[in-house]
């Protein structure tokens, strides 16, 4: 998507080999019309599926999911990171393991959100080993809700999350997919 990309190269920060910063529209301070256009792509690209859900995790997913969930008129639900006093029982919970900080995290949703006759569309920020897709589709499971696809605001092509979703025939779309760094710089891959 190229008003993404743009927006990437003018204000995306390469931090190191393998980590894009992009705290000015999305990580942090968030651009709401950028939002809202990623909303309506993500709406265009899964205009055939029977969509009655978006799920995400917080923090970050919780911005493009609701924008996502404005093009579709449907909910928006974010599996939470931690308990608390008013989610605590009759939860849906995976394990998240992070390679990036070596921790794992449990992802929670109450049952009360999602039910066998869900059709549901995974929103997240980045896709990077995939991991925190992984413990949603856990949770579908779980629920014996379907999946109807995985929508990705920033995919990085070179870590393993995209090669796991491809093998389970899943459907993603990735509105900008980075290749590689290069001196600095963010090399776009072909859009799938
Ligand atoms: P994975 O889910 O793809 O396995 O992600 P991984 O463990 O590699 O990453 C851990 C956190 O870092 C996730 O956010 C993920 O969205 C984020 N992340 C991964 N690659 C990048 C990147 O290149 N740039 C930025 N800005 N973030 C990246 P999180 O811990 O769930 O945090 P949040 O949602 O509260 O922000
Ligand atoms: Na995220
Ligand atoms: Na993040």
């Amino acid at each position: 998507m190229k008003l993404l990309e743009d927006r990437i190269r003018e204000d995306g920060q390469v931090l190191g080999a393998d980590v894009l910063k992009v705290d000015n529209f999305l990580n942090h301070q968030i651009d709401p019309d950028l939002m809202m256009a990623l909303g309506e792509e993500f709406h265009r690209r899964f205009a055939d599926a029977p969509i009655t859900k978006i799920l995400t995790v917080e923090s970050s997913g919780i911005a493009p999911a609701l924008a996502a969930g404005m093009a579709f008129h449907v909910p928006v639900v974010f599996a939470r990171k931690h308990k608390s006093l008013t989610l605590k029982d009759n939860l849906y919970t995976a394990t998240v393991y992070s390679f990036t900080k070596k921790t794992s995290n449990e992802i929670s949703i109450s049952k009360k959100f999602l039910s066998a006759d869900d059709n549901v569309l995974i929103i997240d920020d980045f896709l990077a080993n995939g991991q925190a897709v992984e413990g949603l589709i856990e949770i579908i499971g779980q629920a014996q809700a379907t999946l109807s696809g995985v929508g990705i605001v920033i995919e990085k092509t070179f870590q393993k999350g995209r090669q796991l979703l491809d093998e389970r025939q899943i459907h993603v779309e990735s509105l900008a997919r980075i290749a590689a760094f290069e001196n600095g710089q963010v090399v776009f891959a072909p859009e799938a």
